[in-house]
Order: C-alpha cells, then sequence, then structure tokens
C-alpha cells in the first residue's frame, strides 16, 4: 500500500491535483492567475510547484524566521499620509511579511500525518500555498506606485484563488477522519491554520482598502464601528436564509448599548455573528417544527465598556444535549442525526445565498463553533456557550477593543 501511495504521489500529483476540488483545479490552471508569470509559464509553475514538495530551501529559510505581528491602532495611524507613502511602506511591509507567514503554514501542512498530508484536496492545498510563496518572493522590490499597483492585482488574484481554502480544509478533513488517531492533532493545526489565514487576509485586505476612500473607515478599520448596525445586518441575512429553507424564521429582538460605538475590524465579527445566529435560528426551528408560527424570540443584548464589548445571542431552541456539549468545540462535529440531514440539504441553498464565501460558507461541516472560537481567540476575546438542556442556549462573544484600556491584539 505505501507503495502504491508514494509512487501515485511522485508520478500522478498532477492527477490528483486534478481530481481534487474541480473548482480550485480549474483556478489552478487558468492562463490569467497571475500579472507575474505569463501564460504558457503556467504549466512551467505547475511543475515547480510539484518539485517544492520536496526541494524547499527557501521555503524552510522563510519558515524560520519570526513574524511581525502588528496592533490595529498601529495599522490605524499608519494608515494616512498626503503623499501616499504609506501605501509604498504598507506593500513593502506585506512584500517581507506575507512569504514568511505562507511557509509557516506550508510547515504546518508538512507537519501533517503522512496519510492526511496525502489526500488530495490536503494536496491541492499544499499546492496552492507553495505557488503563493513563489508568486510572493519572486515580485519585485515595490519602490513606487506603477510597481504597487501591480502588487495589489496580484494580491487580489490570491485572495480569490485561496477562497475555498476552508471549505477544502473540512472537505480535506471529513474525507481523511477515519485514518486519524489524535483528534487534538486536528484541532491544533486547524486553529493555528484558520487564524494565520484570517490573519493573512486582513493585513492584505487592509493593504487593497487604503487605496479606496470609504467614509469611516482607514483600511479595513472602521473608526465609528456599531455592534448593532452589523448585527441587524446578519439578522437580516441569516432570516432570509432561514425564510428560504423553512419558509418562517425567528423574530431577533436586539437589546442593551445600541448606541455604543467605536473602532473595530468588522470583517472577522461579521462571519462570527452569522455562524452563531445561524445556529440560533436553526435550533428554534428544529425546536418548534409544530409552531412555526409561534417561535421565540432570539435576544441579543450588546454590553459596551472601556475594556471589552460584549455580545450574547440568547436562543430558545432546546439547548444543546449534554452528552454533546463537548463535542461542539470540535471540528467536525455536526450535531446529532436528525440535524445533518437538515445541514445535507440546507448546504446548497445557504451557500448559494452566502455572501462571505472567503470566510469559508460552511454548513454541515461542523466547522462553525470551533472556528468561531478560534478567532474570537485570536482577536484577544473569549467566546463561552451556556445551555440549558430544554430550554435553549446562549452564546457569549466577547472582544477586547483596540483602542481600550488594556493591550490589544496583534494581526
Ligand atoms: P454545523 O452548523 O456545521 O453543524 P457548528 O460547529 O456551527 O457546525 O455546530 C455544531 C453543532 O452544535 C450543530 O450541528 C448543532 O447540533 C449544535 N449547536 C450549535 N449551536 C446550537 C444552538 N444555539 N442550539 C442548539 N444546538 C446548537
Ligand atoms: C488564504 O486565504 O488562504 C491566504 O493565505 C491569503 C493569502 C494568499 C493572501
Amino acid at each position: 500500500l505505501s507503495r502504491m501511495l508514494a509512487s501515485e504521489w511522485i508520478h500522478g500529483s498532477k492527477c490528483l491535483l486534478r481530481q481534487a476540488t474541480p473548482s480550485s483545479s480549474v483556478r489552478m490552471l487558468s492562463s490569467d492567475s497571475f500579472s507575474t508569470p505569463q501564460p504558457n509559464n503556467q504549466e512551467t509553475e505547475r511543475t515547480r510547484s510539484v518539485t517544492s514538495f520536496y526541494y524547499q530551501t527557501a521555503i524552510d529559510t522563510a519558515a524560520t524566521k519570526t513574524s511581525v505581528r502588528l496592533t490595529p491602532t498601529t495599522m490605524l495611524y499608519s494608515g494616512r499620509s498626503s503623499d501616499g507613502s504609506h501605501v509604498l511602506r504598507s506593500a513593502q511591509y506585506l512584500h517581507k511579511e506575507l512569504p514568511v507567514r505562507i511557509a509557516h503554514r506550508i510547515a504546518g501542512l508538512r507537519g501533517l500525518p503522512f496519510i492526511v498530508g496525502c489526500n488530495p484536496t490536503m494536496l491541492a492545498i499544499h499546492e496552492l500555498y507553495i505557488r503563493a510563496f513563489h508568486v510572493l518572493t519572486e515580485f519585485p522590490p515595490i519602490t513606487d506606485f506603477d510597481i504597487e499597483a501591480r502588487y495589489c492585482q496580484m494580491l487580489r488574484q490570491l485572495l480569490e484563488d485561496h477562497s475555498d481554502v476552508v471549505t477544502m480544509l473540512a472537505e480535506g478533513f471529513k474525507e481523511t477522519k477515519k485514518h486519524i488517531k489524535d483528534p487534538h492533532m486536528v484541532q491544533t493545526f486547524l486553529d493555528r491554520m484558520l487564524t494565520s489565514r484570517l490573519a493573512l487576509r486582513m493585513l492584505t485586505e487592509h493593504h487593497l482598502a487604503l487605496h479606496e476612500n470609504k467614509p469611516n473607515y482607514i483600511g479595513i478599520i472602521c473608526v465609528n464601528f456599531s455592534p448593532k448596525t452589523l448585527i441587524e445586518k446578519k439578522v437580516e441575512l441569516a432570516a432570509h436564509m432561514c425564510e428560504v429553507k423553512y419558509g418562517h424564521a425567528p423574530e431577533v429582538r436586539i437589546n442593551g448599548h445600541l448606541n455604543a460605538s467605536f473602532p473595530y475590524i468588522p470583517q472577522p465579527l461579521d462571519y462570527i455573528m452569522h455562524e452563531v445566529l445561524k445556529n440560533a435560528m436553526r435550533a428554534t426551528i428544529e425546536a418548534h417544527s409544530d409552531s412555526l408560527n409561534h417561535l421565540p424570540p432570539i435576544v441579543v443584548t450588546i454590553a459596551n465598556n472601556d475594556v471589552d464589548f460584549v455580545i450574547r445571542i440568547s436562543d430558545r431552541g432546546g439547548g444543546i444535549r449534554h452528552d454533546l456539549l463537548n463535542r461542539v468545540w470540535q471540528y467536525g462535529f455536526t450535531g446529532p442525526q436528525q440535524h445533518t440531514q437538515v445541514e445535507e440539504t440546507n448546504r446548497g441553498i445557504f451557500s448559494e445565498i452566502m455572501e462571505n464565501r472567503s470566510a469559508g460558507a460552511l454548513y454541515g461541516y461542523g466547522f462553525g463553533l470551533p472556528a468561531c472560537r478560534a478567532y474570537v481567540e485570536y482577536l484577544g476575546g473569549q467566546m463561552r456557550l451556556e445551555t440549558m438542556q430544554g430550554i435553549g442556549t446562549d452564546v457569549y462573544l466577547r472582544f477586547r477593543h483596540i483602542d481600550g484600556k488594556l493591550e490589544s491584539f496583534r494581526i
């Protein structure tokens, strides 16, 4: 068996990669992928990526470097200058920083058990990162605005090329689940992979956003972020999805510090709130399937103070069984059987409507809660779940202010 696998791996990487997740493979082969390599270089580039599974000096060297993490305040105050020099400095920072962080991710993938790393979907992810490493390191130094514009073009393409990575990870682990002996390994790997990817995307999107003059924003930081406004937007989307699927959606009431507003990065919160609201709505509907016209409301409470802000989402969706409570934090756990069946049919509909694809629109993979907790903790916060079996669940999301009394997180 091992001989067969090894030879498939060496001779057949392209076939393996081609089988894997059609969308990503098609994209990897598309000729308009990057501005730097010429279209007819695509094949050479692929061969080189595959060879890099073995020859890896540059990646190894980059992986030994430590990343330079920024506080959002630094990003905020270095986000403006009259001559645009901040844009060049930001690009120069990314030019140095992104390859190091990508190399760390490649090192993580290389550390996976052989049988997991051989999975076609996992290999496709591995190749995406090797390719990103090459494209990023081969980009010329950013000395003027023309080169910077090309750099942005390349970054946009990379974001797009990597937009399915979370779904691919979920698929890859689902496919290799039966070979995994140590669930702790999966948890550690995915927590690192997902949070590091979140940071990579935030840094990249911040740089791209520095070019836009969006009112009240500096890059991706909203200077007067309102939790209430974001929650309302997410409620609208989740309710719409719920109505499409079930014909009904529970009402959501928002209370507490409705007028709170402060600088924050909305993007991760957008994803987290969506996941949590979706779970609360689904539980409410499933627990009241015989009285869909009288669904108990979900209540969202906002509390703001000078250290952090807290969002509590309370539903009356029947709670989570004692024996399942610890498992909801495991990647790949997706609730009792009845839920799984609902999810199977939901996936198509939900993912079609889902706008935030880059964050990973995942339904039925059991990635929602663990990924949210990893993101919240990365942002210096805390995610807790209290459940009253038979009644409902409260989710507490606590986020550290970026300009608060205590030190902020670093991206
Ligand atoms: P998924 O939604 O893909 O199943 P999640 O990680 O978001 O993955 O949730 C895992 C499981 O936890 C869900 O399938 C569901 O059984 C349970 N769960 C999550 N939130 C709630 C809630 N508010 N009430 C009841 N059960 C919940
Ligand atoms: C990802 O989205 O997976 C990334 O690593 C982003 C990076 C290529 C800019």
